[in-house]
């Protein structure tokens, strides 16, 4: 479960929010929409603990992130979070099966048991047969699905994404977003997804909507 609470952050004399309240259940996937600009982004990565709030709580499964050390937020992080972003960000060099396994090497997991379940996880995204091709050699679509499995590769019980079909073309924008739904029914995963997709919006759970630093709006769908 997410909890947010009175989260504000200006960058310089820019006010970006102004006191966000939001509870997020486990198991939950929300879209937030808002006009660009409206700090959606921001917001993310203050969920996502990659950026610290100015002031207000965050909590994450009942631990409080904003009082962890840099080096147990860090460990926090690449437990409990995984992050998918409107371009995949994957590691040019390596292949696909090697971009899935990274995070699981950096918690420390056994390079056997980190290649075993990337392998799993590729293979539930129908990428058995892309799992040695490097990002170049990968569509769209599959660069996408192989970021999502690096954000499943550890288990984490939340999953931010940022536009993840942006920069999609119509089919693979549904299979992506079938891919989230099918997770969240699978493995339980909770999803808080920044899009300017209706369609998404619409299938989600909830829909938050931010506007001028505060949230708006709130629509159960
Ligand atoms: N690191 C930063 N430094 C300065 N300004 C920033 C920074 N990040 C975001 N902003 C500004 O904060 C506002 C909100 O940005 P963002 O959260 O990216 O909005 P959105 O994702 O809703 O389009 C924008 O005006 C943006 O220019
Ligand atoms: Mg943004």
């Amino acid at each position: 479960m997410i909890q947010t609470e009175g989260i504000t952050k200006s960058f310089g004399s820019l006010q970006v929010l102004k006191g966000i309240d939001l509870t997020i259940g486990e198991g939950e996937i929300v879209a937030i929409v808002g006009p660009s600009g409206a700090g959606k982004t921001t917001l993310l990565q203050i969920i996502g603990t990659l950026d610290a709030p100015d002031s207000g709580k965050l909590y994450i499964n009942g631990t409080e992130t904003v009082r962890l050390s840099e080096e147990k937020l860090a460990a926090f992080r690449n437990r409990n979070i995984g992050f998918v972003f409107q371009f995949h960000q994957l590691l040019p060099e390596f292949t696909a099966l090697e971009n899935v396994m990274i995070p699981a090497l950096i918690a420390r997991e056994k390079p056997a048991a980190a290649e075993k379940r990337a392998k799993e996880i590729l293979d539930f995204m129908n990428l058995a047969d892309r799992m040695s091709h490097k990002p170049n050699e990968l569509s769209g679509g599959e660069k996408q699905r192989v970021a999502v499995a690096r954000a499943l590769i550890n288990n984490p019980s939340v999953i931010l994404a940022d536009e993840p079909s942006g920069s999609l073309d119509t089919k693979n924008k549904e299979e992506l977003h079938k891919l989230f739904f099918d997770l969240r029914d699978q493995m339980h995963q909770t999803f808080v997804i920044v899009t300017h997709d209706e369609q998404l919006a619409t299938d989600t759970d909830r829909v938050i909507h931010i506007k001028d630093g505060t949230v708006q709006l709130t629509i159960d769908n």
